[in-house]
C-alpha cells in the first residue's frame, strides 16, 4: 500500500495519510494527548492543508504513535518569495519516546522537503537542540512597539466578523486568498490554514472587517487597552491611525506583532521600537543557502504553527 512500511519496531510508518478517516482521527487524538491542541475544527473550516505531508507512525490498533508533518508556506524574506515549507505536528507518545523515532521522521520529512524543491523550512519549538543536528537556525524574534498616531477624523468603524459565520467566513477566506505579505522583510505569502484555525482557537484574537480598505484586521486589545496588531490580511494596509481608529479607537499604546516596514502613521514609515520577544517558543529556520533574514523580524501570531 502507497506510503507504508513496518520498521523494526513493529510500527507501520505511514506518509500522507489524513485522507484515511481512521488515520487522521487517531493522528487528531495524537495531538490532542500530547499537546491538548484541538484540530479537528479544521473538518469546519474545510479540511486539512492539501499541501501537508504527514508521515507517522502507527501501531497495529491504528494509534498514531508518532507524527511530523511538512506543508508548503511560501515566505516573503528580505524582498524575496522563498518557496518554503513549514514542519509542525512533531510529537512521540511518552511510551515510545528514546527509541529513535523523532529521529527518523525528522530525517524522512527532511528528506522529502528537499525532494520536494523546498529552498527553506521554518518551524516554531522549545526545543531548539532537537533540529540543530539537521542544520536549523534559531532566528531571533522581536515585538514592535511605539506610540498611537494622530487618529484621522470620520473612520467608520470596522465591522467586528464572527468566524464561525459562514458568511464571514467566506469573507476571511477571500482576504486570505488575495492577501499581499504583511511585510516585505518577513511574512508568509499564501498560509490561511494557520490563520483559519488560530482565529477559531483563540477567543482573545478580534477580527474586524474594514469595508472601504477591504481588509481584515487580526488583533487583540488587552484590558489596560494595550492593542496587539497581529495580521492584517488584504491588498494593501491602512495606515496605522486609520487602522487604529476603525478597530480600537480607546487603544493607548500599540504593539505590532510583525516587521512594520509596511506600515505607515502620519503619513510617513511608523516610528517603532524593536525589543527582543523572549518567549519559551523559538522559530527556527533551514535553508538552502543559509540566507536568514535580516534585521528585527517576528512571525505573524497568525501563520503560527
Ligand atoms: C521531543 C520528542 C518529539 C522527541 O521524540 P523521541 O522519539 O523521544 O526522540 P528521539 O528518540 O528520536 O531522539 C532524537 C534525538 O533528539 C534528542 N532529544 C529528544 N528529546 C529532546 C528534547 N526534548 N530536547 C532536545 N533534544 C531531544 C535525543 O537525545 C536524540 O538525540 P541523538 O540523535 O543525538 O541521539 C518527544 O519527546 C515529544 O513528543 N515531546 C512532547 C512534544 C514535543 O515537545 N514535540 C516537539 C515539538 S517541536
Amino acid at each position: 500500500m502507497r506510503g507504508r512500511s513496518c520498521d523494526s519496531n513493529g510500527l507501520v510508518l505511514r506518509s500522507d495519510y489524513f485522507g484515511d478517516p481512521l488515520a487522521w482521527r487517531a493522528f487528531c487524538d495524537l495531538l490532542f494527548d500530547i499537546f491538548r491542541f484541538d484540530v479537528s475544527p479544521l473538518t469546519v473550516l474545510g479540511g486539512p492543508d492539501p499541501t501537508s505531508m504527514p508521515t507517522g507512525y502507527f501501531d497495529a490498533d491504528g494509534r498514531c504513535i508518532a507524527n511530523l508533518s511538512a506543508f508548503s508556506m511560501p515566505v516573503m524574506i528580505d524582498g524575496k518569495h522563498i518557496k518554503a515549507a513549514g514542519w509542525q505536528s512533531g510529537a512521540v507518545r511518552p511510551e515510545w519516546r528514546g527509541r529513535g523515532l523523532f529521529r527518523d521522521l525528522m530525517q524522512i520529512t527532511f528528506g522529502r522537503c528537499r525532494a520536494a524543491g523546498f529552498e527553506a523550512i521554518l518551524l516554531t519549538t522549545r526545543h531548539p537542540a532537537l533540529y540543530q543536528p539537521l542544520g536549523f537556525r534559531t532566528v531571533p524574534q522581536w515585538r514592535f512597539s511605539g506610540p498611537v498616531p494622530a487618529l484621522p477624523g470620520g473612520i467608520p468603524p470596522a465591522r467586528r466578523l464572527d468566524i464561525r459565520q459562514p458568511d464571514d467566513l467566506a469573507l476571511i477566506r477571500e482576504a486570505l486568498r488575495c492577501r499581499q505579505p504583511v511585510s516585505d522583510r518577513f511574512a508568509v505569502l499564501d498560509q490561511s490554514h494557520m490563520f483559519l484555525l488560530n482565529a477559531w482557537l483563540s477567543p482573545s484574537i478580534s477580527l474586524h472587517w474594514m469595508e472601504q480598505e477591504h481588509c481584515v484586521v487580526a488583533s487583540e486589545l488587552t484590558n489596560d487597552e494595550r492593542l496587539s496588531l497581529l495580521d492584517v490580511v488584504g491588498a494593501a494596509i491602512p495606515s496605522l491611525g486609520t487602522l487604529i481608529g476603525a478597530t480600537a479607537a480607546m487603544a493607548t499604546h500599540v504593539d505590532v506583532q510583525f516587521p512594520t516596514d509596511r506600515i505607515c502613521a502620519d503619513g510617513q514609515p511608523w516610528d517603532a521600537r524593536a525589543d527582543p520577544d523572549e518567549g519559551a517558543t523559538v522559530l527556527m529556520m533551514w535553508s538552502r543557502h543559509m540566507a536568514l533574514p535580516h534585521g528585527p523580524v517576528k512571525l505573524s501570531p497568525m501563520a503560527d504553527f
